[in-house]
């Protein structure tokens, strides 16, 4: 398809068109293959070059008799082995030129120009057309003006018209072959980049989140329950959401309910709805959540945090489709697809009998584990240019940037909050820069800032003591190798006769706790 608007307003094009009005007195339009005109002429207010189509076009039925023109010609071109031809409009003795829109040996369109006489053209000829036009509805003053504009050409001139719109039709093709190109380029860097960084919302190019994309795409076709597990802001809600927008459900609604936030009795009102008189204030009868998303999704978060009386009554729709509002008497139906969340270790709470076995199954056909954002890590460059960018635009600040220092102390830190808490942190550095450009490291939340940094004196700060010896020991590890590489500027040999060790050994130990920033700010 060609993009007749940007067309309509392109330099070398009007200036063709200019070209064409002032040497030959015609105007140039554009119909699509579906006869249609898409050039302004059609519009309110157009200003037309040329009388003649101007009362034309103002006649009752004006538009008519182009379109019956317009349909006639678009035909013949086709048919025919010309690229450009001259035809006789529908008024006697006006002629039309059209040539014809090809790409790729594909007929998208064509260019005409009209009107214009022959220098053949009688005074008896000239007569006849003006009885013509007030025939067809112009008055006898504008009919006279309109035929006292046509411009009579030579066939000299003729060729060379055809000549000049033919030259307009190629200006048309060039451009849209570039625009296809342009087209095509952005859609294939688009393509490449949903495939590696992003789905739907969900921004990541580890390994990890590439597995859940593909995951996410096989899951949304299917109409199974959905359990995902995660753990605080790793984005369970964020993929619920991508399950059901990429859903066949998608036109229906969405709805979340975090099940930890109601006690008993109002999650179940609030879940299957309840009748008048069900309760002292319930005045009248009231849609639950299943009904109201009904042929959608429900989102059920915090499905670990439900009693076990409401997991028999999830069990029973899931099973049967069937609920009970509450204080109703029948059982209603309902199709929603369920899709739930947890950041609960349901296996041990299934093990202890505080969540059931049988609803577990139901819930969990499909599962997806969010992996926590420490075990992506290499996604937390782009996640912070990510939410950089977003906090920026939507607080109409210019672009801003970290300074480098203030980008190796977030790759440092242990996220325990994930990528919610990630987000949270730009916004704050975001507010905090103020009309600054660089985001500098002294913003940083304090335990950012801090973490990983020796205390004055003292070494063990930030290592766990209790627990096992073994694990200490290694963070232990893991700190004094971090800060020492750092300290000596990456140099592993000056680091390794510091602590002590081969230069081999230390190197394995980089490798094992992937302390080589440098490595992994390259996204490796
Ligand atoms: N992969 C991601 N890409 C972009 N933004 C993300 C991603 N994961 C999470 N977020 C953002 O982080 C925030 C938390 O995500 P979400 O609410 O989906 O997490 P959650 O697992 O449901 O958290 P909680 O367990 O606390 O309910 C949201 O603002 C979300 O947009
Ligand atoms: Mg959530």
């Amino acid at each position: 398809m060609i993009n007749w608007k940007e067309l309509n307003g392109l330099h070398v094009i009007s200036k063709l068109e200019e070209i064409l009005s002032k040497w030959f007195g015609v105007e140039v339009f554009y119909t699509d293959i579906h006869y249609k005109i898409r050039s302004s002429h059609v519009e309110k207010g157009h200003e037309f070059k040329n009388h003649f189509f101007k009362v034309q076009m103002e006649m009752p039925h004006g538009y008519d008799f182009v379109s019956s023109d317009i349909e006639k010609f678009s035909d013949e071109l086709h048919d025919s082995k010309e690229s450009v031809m001259v035809f006789d409009s529908h008024f006697h003795g006006a002629k039309v030129i059209a040539a014809k829109i090809e790409v790729d040996g594909e007929h998208l369109g064509n260019v005409f120009a009209y009107p214009f006489v022959n220098d053949s053209f009688t005074e008896h000829e000239r007569e006849e057309l003006i009885a013509q036009l007030v025939e067809s509805g112009a008055t006898q003053t504008d009919a006279e003006g309109a035929v006292s504009h046509l411009k009579a050409l030579s066939p000299h001139e003729v060729e060379y018209l055809k000549e000049l719109v033919d030259l307009v039709s190629d200006e048309v093709e060039t451009f849209h072959s570039e625009i296809s190109k342009r087209e095509a380029r952005i859609h294939m860097l688009n393509s490449e980049l949903g495939e590696k960084f992003r789905y739907h919302n969900m921004i990541g190019k580890a390994k990890s989140m590439q597995k859940i994309y593909s995951l996410l795409e096989r899951i949304s076709s299917s109409e199974s329950s959905v359990l995902i597990q995660g753990e605080n802001g790793t984005g369970k809600e964020l993929v619920a959401k991508a399950v059901h927008f990429h859903s066949p459900r998608k036109d229906y609604q969405f709805l979340a309910v975090n099940c930890s936030a109601f006690n008993e009795n109002l999650l179940d009102s609030e879940l299957f709805g309840h009748v008048k008189g069900a309760f002292t204030g319930a005045m009248k009868d009231k849609p639950g959540l299943f009904e109201v998303a009904n042929g959608g999704t429900l989102f059920l978060d915090e499905i670990g945090d439900t009693s076990l009386s409401m997991q028999v009554k999830l069990l029973r729709v899931l099973q049967e489709g069937t609920y009970l509002p509450v204080g109703a008497d029948s059982s209603r139906k309902t199709d929603v697809r369920i899709v739930a969340a947890t950041n609960k270790d349901l296996k041990t709470m299934m093990a202890k009998g505080e969540f059931r076995e049988d609803l577990y199954y139901r819930i969990n056909v499909l599962n997806v584990n969010l992996p926590h954002l420490r075990e992506r890590q290499e996604d937390i460059p782009i996640l912070m240019d990510h939410f950089l960018k977003k906090k920026c635009d939507e607080s109409g600040m210019a672009m801003k940037q970290y300074s480098k220092k203030c980008m190796e102390k977030m790759l440092d830190y242990k996220w325990p909050g994930n990528v919610r808490q990630l987000e949270n942190e730009v916004e704050r550095l975001v507010v905090l820069a103020g009309e600054d450009k660089t985001i500098t490291p002294d913003l940083l939340s304090p335990q950012i800032l801090d973490y990983g940094a020796p205390a004055a004196g003292a070494s063990s700060r930030g290592v766990n003591t209790s627990g096992k010896l073994k694990d200490a020991l290694q963070e232990l590890e893991v700190i004094m190798i971090r800060e020492g590489l750092k300290r000596c500027n990456f140099n592993k040999s000056k680091l390794a006769k510091e602590l002590g060790v081969s230069r081999a050994s230390l190197i394995m130990k980089v490798e094992k706790y992937q302390l080589d920033k440098r490595k992994k700010a390259a996204g490796e």
